[in-house]
């Protein structure tokens, strides 16, 4: 009888500790975008061996690995549309390897068989032509319009469609490459790179930082180096490298800015690649080598803040990673708060008021058509794409939430927390919960009472301060001036002698409220500053959704241009968007048949989505 009691009393207490067990599980970060299990056997180093072919359209090669096994039989791998042919251990002996089935998000498993005592896999493979990560752009889709270009964007989950990997940002591995490439093209990595083209066509590369693999990135193109100083250039097309050059000459003085502040750059070197204008983002943190769409280069050096944020990457993301995609906002918000502060030292505080306020609004847009669920910081991601959540939440209500401490604790103290999280957590990964406890110890004293509200709520948080800027109310007294002189037929009055950066423009432009103001408006508008003209990207799309709103058509042409030349998915999505939203499905579609096959994955697969388009 005492022994049943016991037994029953052993068999509770094992379940309630299970229980209790699984709680804890479940609470702990989980990357759900991957099928790898690095506790069993990770990669520590990457071989990577290919050659870019242009006709196919494809990389064909090996990657061989480095691994850490713990005693495991089998490691798991990330792919997407890749075709495998054989896999090898430890350079000698043929293995095993199954492809599991594949799920939409994520692709496939490719797990291979190992021995306990295996160090080395080598994967023999070869990508297809319509990988997510690569994009191959037609001569014609280049600045100089003579040779092909291939670029990557491994961001979030796309390396796995290029490279077998264990495509995690809370994994580091260091990797090493071989890339062979036509002859009069040169290769360039997020790597030790190259400064000339040689007469071989391959390129070997070293990355002796640990990074996550979605940091891995190629280029290969016809480019030209030239150095800002010793430890920063940039790289362009040769038809466009002394204007890249002039636009990002203060490169070298945001590096120093940001070392005062954020301690010391990590990474040796920083250049800086322009890409053709179909990459679809406007920068892409690529350590030691920033992606960068030509969209930024507007000829005055207005729109260098972009530079600022991928620069300031280096710290935030690169040094300390967001250890599953749910934690973006940790890369994202950082970042957005250091580009500013950069941006204050570079430009003056009025100028990085602009940025804020125009950062402001854009989080409000987002909120108007997000799904409640990714409006929060810390976002569930399970089942989702990663992509599909990110939007101006995480890195607005991420600055927000930063610029809310740096106003409760005061500068001083916020930047002594800030270099003590970048030192303590230096080629480390990052998680929600680890950073609210590294805040309470090193910040704000044990207090936790906003955490709630601004890491797990979704929607504005009721504490916010909201950023203003005088020089913006200065551009709202013109606006109003100038609608004044319109609605009294004195257009031809309107001044033009207005010194105004980029920023101001843009805010210009927002200030039109297009369900007040008619076509006839918009035209006496653009008579006077010619903005469907405009070769600044920014303004173009700022001026062509208020167009498309207001029925402009005089707008339509240069519109259909800038949607063909202009692959960054901040301007498509706005002004797909518009026209959907405004009975323009038509035009929509037939500029987008156009257009779509020039597009990288990344902003096809979003404008698919709003336009409800079946290619
Ligand atoms: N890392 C991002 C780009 C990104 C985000 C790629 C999510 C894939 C998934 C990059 O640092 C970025 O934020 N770029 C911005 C520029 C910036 C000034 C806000 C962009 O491309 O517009
Ligand atoms: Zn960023």
């Amino acid at each position: 009888m005492y022994k049943k009691i016991f037994l029953l009393l052993i068999l509770i207490s094992t379940l309630s500790c299970n229980k209790d067990r699984k709680q804890i599980e479940l609470k702990k970060n989980v990357d759900s975008q991957t099928f790898a299990k690095i506790n069993k056997a990770k990669i520590t180093h990457l071989i990577w061996n290919v050659e870019a072919d242009f006709e196919r359209k494809i990389l064909k090669g090996s990657a061989a690995y480095e691994i850490e096994n713990n005693e495991s039989t089998e490691i798991i791998l990330d792919i997407d549309g890749l075709k495998i042919d054989s896999v090898i251990l430890d350079d000698q002996e043929k293995t095993q390897f199954t492809i599991g089935d594949k799920d939409v998000v994520k692709g496939n498993p490719l797990a291979i068989k190992i021995k306990p005592e295996t160090k080395k896999i080598t994967v023999y493979y070869e990508t297809s032509p319509d990988s997510g990560a690569l994009q191959w752009l037609s001569p014609e889709q280049t600045f100089d319009k003579t040779y092909p270009f291939l670029l990557t964007q491994g961001q979030a989950i796309l390396t796995r469609s290029y490279i077998p990997i264990q495509d995690t940002p809370s994994l580091r591995i260091t990797y090493e490459a071989t890339i062979k490439a036509p002859k009069e093209l040169i290769a360039l990595m997020s790597a030790k790179n190259p400064k000339e083209k040689n007469d071989s066509g391959i390129y070997r590369f070293q990355m002796p930082q640990p990074i996550p693999p979605y940091l891995i990135a190629l280029a290969i193109g016809d480019l030209v180096y030239k150095p800002f100083d010793e430890r920063s250039g940039v790289y362009a097309e040769p038809g466009l490298i002394e204007k890249a050059h002039w636009e990002f000459s203060e490169t070298d003085e945001m590096i120093d800015t940001a070392e005062k502040m954020f301690g010391q750059y990590p990474w040796e070197q920083y250049d800086i690649l322009v890409l053709p204008p179909s990459f679809p983002f406007g920068g892409m943190e690529n350590p030691r080598l920033t992606f960068a769409t030509p969209t930024v280069i507007a000829g005055d050096k207005s729109l260098v803040s972009l530079i600022a944020h991928e620069l300031a990457h280096s710290w935030s993301g690169n040094l300390v990673t967001n250890e599953t995609w749910d934690d973006f906002w940790l890369n994202e918000g950082f970042t957005t708060y250091l580009e500013r502060r950069i941006m204050e030292e570079i430009n003056g505080k009025d100028y990085s008021d602009m940025i804020a306020v125009i950062g402001y609004q854009d989080w409000q847009t987002a909120l108007s058509y997000l799904p409640p669920k990714f409006t929060s910081l810390w976002i569930d991601l399970k089942g989702e794409n990663p992509d599909d959540a990110s939007s101006d939440v995480p890195y607005e209500k991420g600055y927000s939430f930063l610029k809310m401490l740096e106003n409760k604790y005061g500068r001083q103290k916020f930047d002594e927390f800030l270099k003590g999280y970048f030192k303590t957590f230096s080629f480390q990964t990052m998680n929600t919960t680890k950073f609210i406890d590294y805040m309470k110890k090193n910040l704000t004293d044990g207090d936790e009472s906003f955490v709630q509200n601004w890491i797990y709520e979704t929607g504005m948080p009721n504490d916010y301060s909201k950023s203003t800027s005088a020089r913006f109310e200065k551009v709202e007294e013109k606006f109003n001036q100038d609608l004044k002189l319109v609605q009294e037929n004195k257009s031809n009055q309107i001044s033009k002698n207005e010194n105004w950066s980029t920023l101001e423009w843009v805010h210009y432009l927002r200030t039109i409220n297009p369900e007040e103001i008619n076509r006839s408006t918009l035209e006496k508008l653009d008579d006077a500053y010619h903005f469907t003209d405009s070769q600044n990207a920014e303004i173009a799309a700022a001026w062509f959704e208020k167009a498309i709103l207001a029925d402009y058509e005089k707008a339509y042409p240069n519109l259909e241009k800038f949607l063909i030349k202009v692959g960054r998915r901040k301007y498509l999505e706005p002004l797909y968007r518009a026209m959907e939203n405004s009975g323009k499905k038509e035009l929509a579609v037939k500029i987008y048949e156009k257009a779509r096959p020039g597009y990288h994955s990344v902003s096809y697969r979003t404008i698919d989505e709003i336009l409800n388009y079946k290619p």
